[in-house]
């Protein structure tokens, strides 16, 4: 039987985000009040990681500790997805000893070529195209903060990267208003649109904006969010990049055109001074922090949806 993944946000229902942040708040809660859960007793989870993480790392270690379980880490050099085995045959095989694969990857295909192979669940632990988990961990964590989703408008100003199409697809799913503002040439693509048109239950008008103004974006939002402007993998065009992102910078005079309680996101690791200045990601309206945290209560959730 071909199990469930999560490759993408995509992959759920509305009901199923709603029932995973249900999960992910009740084992937050019993964490809290030192209850201790096992149903992973017995199980281990393969972490496929040809990037560096610290996070995404912590998180799915930590969380299969809490739950009784196992994690094995995998770098690149351990495996060689792809080079000292193909993909497909690393699939058949890891699935007869282990009961998920969480993989963090280049290319997206290969975490895809991962699940089409896999008879136990995959995780995309971040791809250079989605990051899940922790868009999934941005709208639990804004839920918990704003007590609601509905009525709340979401910007993201900066590169069009795995992070902000993550947050798109998320947002389209459980209702929230996306406006991305990204430079000419950085911003998500016409293709990416068309996609997430599927997703949206409605008009895709209603709920998502695209932009190259910052302050446009930002005009009314409840939450502002960015994220480096040169991923894993872009290192090369750093420079290149630092000169053509500077107007998207989330700063104090951006956040002007925001709400004025508007709450600060950034999925970290941040370059304080590039994509988000000191003063903005040490403010009180900064949850970077609660974002982090709560990237292993969602991975708790999501490890008890998949593997139990
Ligand atoms: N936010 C995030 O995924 O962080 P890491 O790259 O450190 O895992
Ligand atoms: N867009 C960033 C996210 C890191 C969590 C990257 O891919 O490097």
């Amino acid at each position: 039987m071909n199990p469930r993944h999560l490759v993408s946000a995509a992959d759920l229902t509305k009901e199923e985000i709603e029932a995973l942040f249900q999960e992910t708040l009740s084992l937050k809660e019993a964490l809290r009040k030192g209850e201790t859960q096992d149903f992973l007793r017995g199980k281990t989870l393969a972490l496929v990681f040809e990037k560096p993480s610290a996070r995404t790392r912590i998180s799915f270690e930590v969380a299969m500790t809490q739950l009784g379980g196992h994690a094995v880490y995998l770098s690149r050099d351990d495996i060689g997805l792809g080079v000292r085995e193909s993909v497909k045959d690393f699939a058949l095989m890891a699935a007869r000893q282990v009961d998920g694969i969480a993989a963090r990857t280049f290319s997206h295909s290969t975490i895809e070529e991962l699940a089409q192979n896999s008879s136990v669940p995959v995780i995309n632990a971040l791809s250079d195209y989605l990051h899940p988990c922790q868009a999934l961990t941005d709208l639990f964590t804004i839920q918990e903060k704003l007590g609601r989703l509905e009525n709340v408008k979401l910007a993201y100003v900066g590169d069009g990267n795995n992070v902000a199409r993550s947050l798109a697809i998320t947002c389209a799913k459980v209702g929230v208003k996306f406006a991305v503002a990204s430079p000419e040439g950085y911003g998500l693509s016409d293709d990416f649109v068309e996609f997430l048109k599927t997703v949206v239950p409605g008009d895709l008008k209603d709920v998502f904006s695209k932009t190259t103004n910052a302050q446009e974006a930002v005009k009314g939002a409840d939450v502002v969010y960015t994220d480096v402007w040169a991923s894993m993998g872009q290192e090369a065009e750093a420079a290149e990049r630092k000169k053509i992102f500077g107007p998207f910078q989330v700063n104090s005079a951006l956040l002007k055109s925001a709400r004025g309680n508007c709450l600060v996101m950034h999925c970290l690791p941040a370059h304080r001074g590039q994509e988000i200045t000191d003063e903005v990601i040490d403010s009180p309206r900064s949850i970077v922090f609660d974002q982090a945290e709560n990237r292993l209560h969602i991975a708790k959730a999501v490890l008890k949806w998949l593997i139990v």
